[in-house]
């Protein structure tokens, strides 16, 4: 018997699993059952629940002290900013606590930057139609799907959407001078794990030049590492102005980053913006530990994974498409994807849905035997769905 949740606000759907702990890639409820975790737990838990390395960083900081005021210097947050620098080319990061407030921030800046140098009235951020990009009002706004706006209005202004199939629909917005920013996923994860067209990452990449349009690359679920480089736009040879990062990069404690490459860099000064836990010294600790042990031995790792997972799963009974990048894999089935996905839940097999498909964000060093053992109960599972 799992506990009801009576008094917790009902914004969520959940599955009758009442996860008490978690040790890499399993996870084990309040009867000790396990479950293979091809989730992550959405994706957060890159290097598995409860990882050695990421849980010693972590609990080494909150014996020292667990929180600092961005009033005054934190060691572990100079260390991260660096390291993420470092790796990506940024100048500036800002921290804080999740995938919502890191694109907040993106947009923030991207509408200073217009303001600094243009006239008004060049505020507007694209966005791509089927994204997501958080819950807040403005992302919400920001999130190109209908279905999430209903009720929630008004919402904020200032964001237009273009189909992703369409890059001259991009060219004439870009065209008319109201443009500050082009925001996009390189694969968008809640929309249904599809990863965009080459032909529209070619055209942003020509429009955002040609404009002086900031590029912002939303990395929240498609990285870090995930997509088998550090960033899914490196996939695309795009060179973004601005990257936002959340999900993973904590490694299982929350945090959002916002990162500022070049003519971005110096864009937020002092007054302009702030987080009261944004760059949690525990949630640092932690995520240092995460950006350094994604090597090229664990993208190698990651692809080869996923060739595995698109061989075993392309063309059997009940599967329609597998598509995504990587380790974040949509699986969409001839059955409604979320029966199915409680039915592995209670063989199981723990994944979520995304637009009607299944969608697998596993952890990045799950062992590749629990990965296809995983897999061949999903599949089972389908098979006899049909
Ligand atoms: C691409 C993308 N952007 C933004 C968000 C919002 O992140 P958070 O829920 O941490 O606010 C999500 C969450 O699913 C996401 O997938």
């Amino acid at each position: 018997m799992v506990q009801k949740a009576t008094h917790l606000a009902d914004t969520y759907k959940k599955f009758p699993v009442e996860i008490e702990a978690g040790k890499g890639s399993l996870v084990f409820d309040s009867n000790g059952k396990a479950y293979i975790d091809l989730g992550a737990q959405t994706g957060v838990n890159i290097f598995g629940s409860a990882d050695d390395i990421w849980l010693s960083a972590v609990t080494e900081q909150a014996g020292k002290i667990p929180h600092i005021s961005n009033s005054y210097i934190s060691p572990p947050q100079i260390s991260l900013s660096e390291l993420l620098c470092e790796r990506s080319g940024a100048e500036k990061v800002f921290f804080s606590n999740s995938g919502a407030e890191a694109n907040e921030c993106a947009v923030k800046a991207a509408r200073k930057y217009s303001a600094r140098k243009y006239p008004d009235g060049r505020h507007t951020v694209v966005t791509l139609q089927n994204s997501f990009h958080g819950r807040t009002i403005s992302m919400l706004s920001a999130t190109g799907q209908a279905t999430f706006h209903r009720q929630f209005k008004p919402l904020t202004s200032g964001f237009e959407y273009v189909n992703p199939d369409c890059p001259e629909a991009l060219y004439r917005l870009c065209g008319t001078g109201k443009i500050c920013a082009v925001m996009i996923e390189c694969v968008r994860g809640e929309g249904g794990v599809i990863p965009l067209p080459e032909a529209f990452a070619q055209a942003v990449k020509r429009v955002t030049t040609e404009n002086d349009v900031l590029l912002i690359c939303d990395e929240i679920q498609c990285g870090p590492g995930r997509c088998g480089r550090l960033f899914a736009y490196e996939n695309y040879g795009l060179s973004p102005d601005i990257v936002t990062l959340a999900k993973g990069l904590g490694g299982g404690l929350p945090l959002g980053a916002t990162l500022f490459f070049g003519k971005t860099a110096d864009v937020l000064r002092e007054g302009d913006h702030g987080s009261t836990f944004g760059g949690n010294a525990c949630a640092c600790a932690g995520a240092e530990t995460v950006i350094r042990r994604l090597t090229d031995d664990v993208f190698s790792g990651v692809m080869q994974k996923s060739a595995l997972v698109f061989g075993a799963l392309e063309g059997a009974k009940g599967i329609k498409k597998v598509r995504g990048k990587g380790l974040m894999i949509g699986i969409e089935t001839e059955q409604p994807s979320y029966e199915i996905a409680e039915k592995c839940a209670g063989r199981g097999v723990l994944l979520t849905t995304a637009k009607g498909c299944l969608r697998l964000l596993p952890a990045l060093n799950i062992p590749e035997s629990l990965l296809m053992r995983g897999i061949e109960i999903i599949k089972s599972v389908i098979a006899e769905s049909v």
